[in-house]
């Protein structure tokens, strides 16, 4: 099964991308880790794109098209997970045309909705465990009393530098500009399901189940 997570910055995509994760198998394609994680490696991509990713506007589709066609290349049993990519129709197009090199098929894209006034909440309350990635939020999902991640058991709290208030707004505006027509798009290929993403994380997970059951 391979799908597509859609939906604006704090909709939940990357807390339901883990979970699916572990639960079958799935393989996680989440495009902001890998560009993070390439500004952590110091790589010369990576200090391309760090202000482009602190100021909340988007890279440009040829960095993050070969991202994820490196990461097709190498396969997936239990399908992928597309988490923050396609963001534009160029995106959306290239990976029609990856999927069919590949011979993959896309199963479903699920449009997590949410109203943006939940969004800043969720923003600004994140956190995620510098050791393996684990998504926490301040009031809804708290670390642990004894400060270590449930997950790994790491002490490393981490916050990401575009997860303040200015940058989010520039996040949204990318989102609505570029990225909101991407559910007309799949809408008219039938390939468009959408779960309500405010509901809590259990509820969110079941609905994403049924949707993968169908
Ligand atoms: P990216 O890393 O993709 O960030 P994003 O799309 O802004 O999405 P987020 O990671 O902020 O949110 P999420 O939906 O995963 O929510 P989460 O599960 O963490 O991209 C970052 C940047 O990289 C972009 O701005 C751009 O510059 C660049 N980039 C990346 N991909 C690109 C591309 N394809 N093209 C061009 N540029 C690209 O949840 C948020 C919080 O809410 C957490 O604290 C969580 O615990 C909590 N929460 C989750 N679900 C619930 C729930 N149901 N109820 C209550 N709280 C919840
Ligand atoms: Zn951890």
């Amino acid at each position: 099964t391979n799908i597509i997570l859609l939906g604006p910055p704090g909709a939940g995509k990357g807390t339901q991308a883990r979970h699916l994760t572990d639960a079958r198998g799935m393989v996680q394609l989440s495009t902001g880790d890998m560009l993070r994680d390439a500004q952590s490696s110091g790589s010369e991509m990576g200090k391309k794109v760090a202000d482009v990713i602190a100021r909340g506007e988007l890279v440009t589709d040829e960095i993050v098209i070969g991202l994820i066609r490196e990461k097709l290349v190498e396969g997936a049993e239990g399908g992928f997970i597309f988490d923050g990519f396609p963001r534009t129709l160029g995106q959306a197009d290239a990976l029609g045309e990856l999927l069919a090199e590949m011979g993959l098929t896309l199963d479903a894209v699920i449009e997590m909705a949410v109203d943006d006034s939940a969004l800043v909440a969720r923003i600004t309350g994140r956190s995620t465990c510098g050791g393996c990635g684990e998504v926490y939020h301040d009031q809804t999902k708290p670390w642990p009393a004894d400060g270590k991640c449930s997950n790994c058991g790491s002490t490393e709290v981490k916050r990401r530098a575009d997860d303040n208030e200015e940058s989010l707004k520039t996040r949204l505006m990318e989102y609505y500009k570029k990225t909101s027509p991407l559910l007309g798009y799949y809408y008219a290929k039938g390939d468009l399901q959408s779960v309500d993403g405010l509901q809590n994380m259990d509820a969110v997970k079941a609905d994403i189940a049924a949707v993968l059951a169908e």
